[in-house]
């Protein structure tokens, strides 16, 4: 069995020492122009030319949730693709929004900034029913999401392209529901896949329907923002901040107003990590099930290039 390798963010060693161990029989290689045929390959935004060249491959691994710069590629004819289904990154997804409502919530920026004038000042609680979470995307983050939430006592909702149904949740579907779903949101969150239908989802109209004081948390990706559409709305004080973890271009140029703007808080796409260890295991897991005859629908993760995701 031949398993390739190409991911140009990471140091690739442990990776592929992991992937020795866990196949001691297999040639694991990093992916090189003309490799020999493989069966596996695990890849993050890889080359036309990677896809071209292993027609015959069992399965393509995405080493990420996202599959957007993948389904951007032409694909091996017939290839099941898979992408990282959790693998650790809910929790770490839920860790992340959960700060971030309660920091908005509770008025936490503007508690910092008292502090660091010296300033000792109290602020009214804002009552909890006034701070409604709509979440965008009802998937395996998303619900993981919203869990984390329940917690603290917010109301939630949540949307999704096709109805779901959550305890606790008020949820919505589908273009017919979208506006009823914004309208009812102060805090938005977005952890929607990046599709031709997605894409500059979170624009003026979309965003001007949020409840007046709002807060946009968008951890999904940056072509789902229109960036001015952003701004505009903070400058007419319908949206009070936003915490933003990914752009359109990564990193985030210098001389982009986001850096400017400090109602809008910045994190270098570090929302949900790809962990190591949980997604090699996760791989290793599908290769080996494929190997002894499971079918790939049979696993989970599996894209539908057709729906985007
Ligand atoms: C990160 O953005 C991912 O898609 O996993």
């Amino acid at each position: 069995m031949r398993i390739l390798f190409h991911d140009l963010t990471l140091d690739p060693e442990p990776w592929l020492a992991a992937l020795r161990l866990a196949f001691p029989q297999a040639d694991v290689a990093l992916w090189q122009p003309g490799a020999p045929q493989a069966d596996y390959a695990l890849v993050w935004a890889p080359p036309q030319q990677l896809l071209d060249e292993q027609p015959r491959l069992k399965a393509l691994f995405n080493i990420a949730a996202g599959v957007d710069a993948l389904l951007k590629l032409r694909l091996p004819a017939g290839v099941p693709v898979f992408r990282l289904d959790d693998a650790g990154m809910a929790v770490q997804m839920a860790e992340y929004v959960a700060q971030a409502v309660i920091r908005f919530y509770r008025e936490l920026d503007a508690v910092q900034a008292d502090a660091q004038a010296g300033r000792w000042q109290q602020r009214q609680p804002q009552p909890r029913a006034q701070c409604p979470v709509g979440v965008m995307g009802l998937g395996v983050l998303g619900q993981r999401v919203l869990r984390g939430l329940q917690a603290f006592d917010f109301p939630l909702r949540g949307w999704s392209r096709t109805p779901k149904h959550m305890e606790g949740v008020q949820t919505f579907a589908g273009p017919e529901q979208w506006h009823e779903f914004l309208a009812g949101s102060r805090v938005l969150v977005n952890l929607l896949p990046l599709t031709p239908e997605t894409e500059n989802i979170l624009n003026r109209s979309s965003l001007s329907r949020l409840l007046p004081g709002a807060y946009l948390i968008n951890v999904a990706r940056g072509r789902h923002l229109v960036d001015e559409d952003l701004l505009a709305l903070l400058d007419n004080r319908h949206l009070v901040g936003a915490l933003l973890d990914v752009f359109r271009q990564e990193p985030l140029p210098a001389e982009h107003p986001f850096w400017r703007e400090p109602r809008i808080r910045i994190t270098p796409h570090t929302s949900a990590r790809t962990l190591q260890q949980e997604s090699l295991s996760q791989m290793v897991a599908k290769m080996a099930a494929l190997q002894a005859g499971a079918k790939p629908e049979s696993l989970g993760g599996l894209v539908r290039p057709q729906v985007g995701y």
